[in-house]
């Protein structure tokens, strides 16, 4: 079944396209570092969450599957992955997007609509029946699409951009509670999106030449929040919103401070893997982060074959 997700991947993207991720194919790298909030060792043992700053790498990308899409494009979405430097080479990975809630709740519906989306060699679109009959067989597709596109649509910078990780995951603090949540890096600079005009005139890689003037003449500054899940809150199923009041942590301030040239030469690939845990943090039982890893791996095989 991974293998055929990737390969539905490539399809919607006319792809493959060798040396590149199946989808968040185009990225910019960056060096940044990660200072926990005393309340984030409240919350978590977490070898990053106890105080001490750690160095972090984060990629930012444009979310298609194609290396050239414009990223003023208004679907295509971002997205930041966060790798947490731990010790002893061990990481810890956050992989998000802008998206409120994801499309599918299992890896068998996302493969099913990943075939809906992929074009008829006829029309360059995808077929509006398959589609339509995905649609109206899963509603949560429908949902996640309407809260999603007003999100995706291209901020005037990937640090003007507030990004989600989705899934539930457990926060174990030193007495073994285990603290059920939802991350969120919010921009410290605010979400701004582009203009109508802005949009139609955006150089294809604008996004990429920005973060690299920004960085040049100072940092960009994410808070990483975590939602605490209410009693009643899914932990299982990354399609349904948090509904209501929430309360949310501050867990600490992420600093990008410069782009790494040439961060993955050949035979160097950096893999963000949203089950990359560590001691302190547990997965839920989401499905779809449970596949993740499987997926990415097929990719990953590709990408540096
Ligand atoms: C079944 C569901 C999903 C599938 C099959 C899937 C598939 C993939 C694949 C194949 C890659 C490329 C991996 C690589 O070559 O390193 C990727 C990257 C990525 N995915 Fe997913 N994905 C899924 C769900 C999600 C969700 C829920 C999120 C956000 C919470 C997400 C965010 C990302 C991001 C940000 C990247 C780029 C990471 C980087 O910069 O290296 N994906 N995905």
């Amino acid at each position: 079944m991974w293998e055929e997700i990737v390969d539905a991947l490539h399809a919607v993207n006319g792809g493959p396209h060798p040396g590149y991720r199946a989808v968040h194919a185009k990225g910019t790298v960056c060096e940044a570092t990660f200072t926990p909030t005393p309340e984030a060792k409240r919350l978590s043992r977490a070898a990053h969450l106890q105080g001490d700053p750690v160095e972090a790498t984060v990629r930012f990308s444009n979310a298609s599957g194609h290396p050239r899409t414009p990223d003023a494009d208004p679907l295509a979405g971002r997205g930041m992955a966060v790798k947490f430097h731990l010790a002893d080479g061990e990481a810890t990975d956050i992989v998000s997007v802008p998206l409120v809630v994801f499309f599918a709740r299992n890896p068998e519906d996302f493969l099913e609509m990943t075939h809906a989306r992929i074009p008829d060699p006829e029309t360059g679109q995808p077929d509006p029946e398959k589609l339509g009959a995905y649609f109206a067989a899963h509603p949560e597709a429908g949902v996640a699409l309407q809260k999603g596109i007003p999100k995706l649509a291209p901020t005037t910078s990937f640090a003007t951009s507030d990004y989600r990780a989705l899934h539930a995951f457990g926060l174990v603090d030193a007495d073994d509670r285990t603290h059920w949540g939802r991350y969120t890096w919010e921009p410290e600079a605010g979400i701004e999106y582009l203009d109508e005009e802005q949009q139609q005139t955006a150089d294809r890689d604008y996004l990429e030449a920005e973060l690299r003037e920004r960085l040049a003449g100072g940092i960009a500054r994410f808070t990483l929040e975590f939602t605490l899940a209410n009693e009643g809150d899914t932990l299982v199923d990354p399609t349904v919103e948090w509904e209501g009041e929430h309360e949310v942590v501050e867990l600490g301030e992420l600093e990008v401070i410069r782009v790494i040239e040439d961060a993955e030469p050949a035979g160097s690939p950096i893999v963000f893997d949203p089950m990359r845990l560590t001691e302190g943090i547990e997965p839920s039982d989401d499905e779809i982060l449970a596949a993740r890893p499987k997926a990415y791996s097929v990719s990953i095989e590709r990408r540096t074959a």
